[in-house]
């Protein structure tokens, strides 16, 4: 990187670092709360699931955050790498995984563009979600990608989550979201047209870059993946998260059911474009 790349990746990997800082606790609870991230969860939680290798294999969480998933392989008998940009996030990471009697093999402080503390072909599995939408620079992001498929072992699998920029608009008609307002249409016309997801006000996101579906394979595959699935980490239901939220607590052998049914749906290929979320599954040849 030439020297103004390097002091413009490092001003924006502090803000990101900011944004988690003053974030954190609420990134711990998003992954529960029933209108923001428990559908997200559960529907990534049922993919990553299928194509986990054998209990006591090694898996690196790059992108962690406080550990959320990190805890849950963890508990399965996985030996977790946990590594994250933001030292506020693994704090709550270790505290957690401390309180709920998991241990994580390794709790780092990483920048996921360059995992050279990490050997070639070290882990059976990597999670990779978050730092993709959070990097602006497109080398950086083609970065991410070749690292996290060279520490990946042969025949293993890549869980990398992106953010779906057909949602751009989505977002400005959906009336639970009040930060939309006159205010803000630069701010969206940004987002839909130039793919970059920047909120001028602290507390909001961290700016994110946002891609249409059909370029993550070829983005990943570039790096040597073979793609193996492209999932909708909200299916069809991204934008009725409050009914479900109603749904689980009125009618709960319903909403299993329809959890179910939204898990089985979220690869289909005509419903990707819905996602707000993306998962993409590769495979290491
Ligand atoms: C929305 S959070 C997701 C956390 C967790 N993976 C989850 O799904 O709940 C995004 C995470 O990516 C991390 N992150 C962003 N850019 C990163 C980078 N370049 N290297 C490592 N981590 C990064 C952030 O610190 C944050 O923990």
């Amino acid at each position: 990187m030439t020297d103004a790349k390097t002091s413009e990746h490092e001003k924006s990997m502090r803000r990101v670092r900011g944004f988690y800082q003053i974030s954190a606790q609420r990134e711990w609870e998003r992954l529960e709360h029933p209108t923001q991230g428990a559908l997200e969860f559960a529907i990534n939680k049922a993919w990553i699931q299928k194509f986990l290798p054998e209990s006591g294999a090694r898996i690196l969480d790059i992108g962690g955050g406080p550990g959320r998933y990190s805890i849950w392989l963890a508990a399965q008998g996985y030996r977790v790498t946990l590594a994250d940009l933001s030292p506020d996030l693994l704090a709550i990471a270790r505290e957690k995984a401390s309180e709920g009697g998991v241990e994580l093999e390794d709790v780092v402080e990483v920048n996921a563009v360059d995992l050279s503390q990490f050997a070639e072909d070290s882990f059976d599995a990597i999670l990779c979600l978050g730092p993709m939408y959070h990097l602006l620079e497109e080398s950086d992001r083609e970065a991410v990608a070749g690292e996290v498929f060279r520490v990946l072992k042969p025949v293993g699998h890549a869980f990398v989550a992106f953010l779906n920029h057909l949602s751009a608009l989505r977002a400005v008609v959906n009336q639970d979201i009040p930060f939309f307002t006159p205010y803000t249409f630069d701010i969206v016309k940004h987002w839909h047209h130039d793919h970059v997801m920047d909120f001028p006000v602290a507390g909001i996101f961290s700016p994110a870059w946002v891609v249409h579906p059909r370029d993550v394979p070829p983005l990943m595959e570039r790096h040597g993946f073979r793609t193996v699935e492209l999932v909708s980490s909200q299916s069809v239901a991204g934008d009725v998260q409050g009914h479900l939220a109603l749904f689980a607590e009125r009618q709960p052998e319903l909403y299993r059911w329809v959890i179910d049914e939204l898990v089985k749906l979220a690869n289909d290929p005509t419903i990707i474009g819905s996602a707000w979320h993306l998962l993409y599954i590769g495979r290491k040849p």
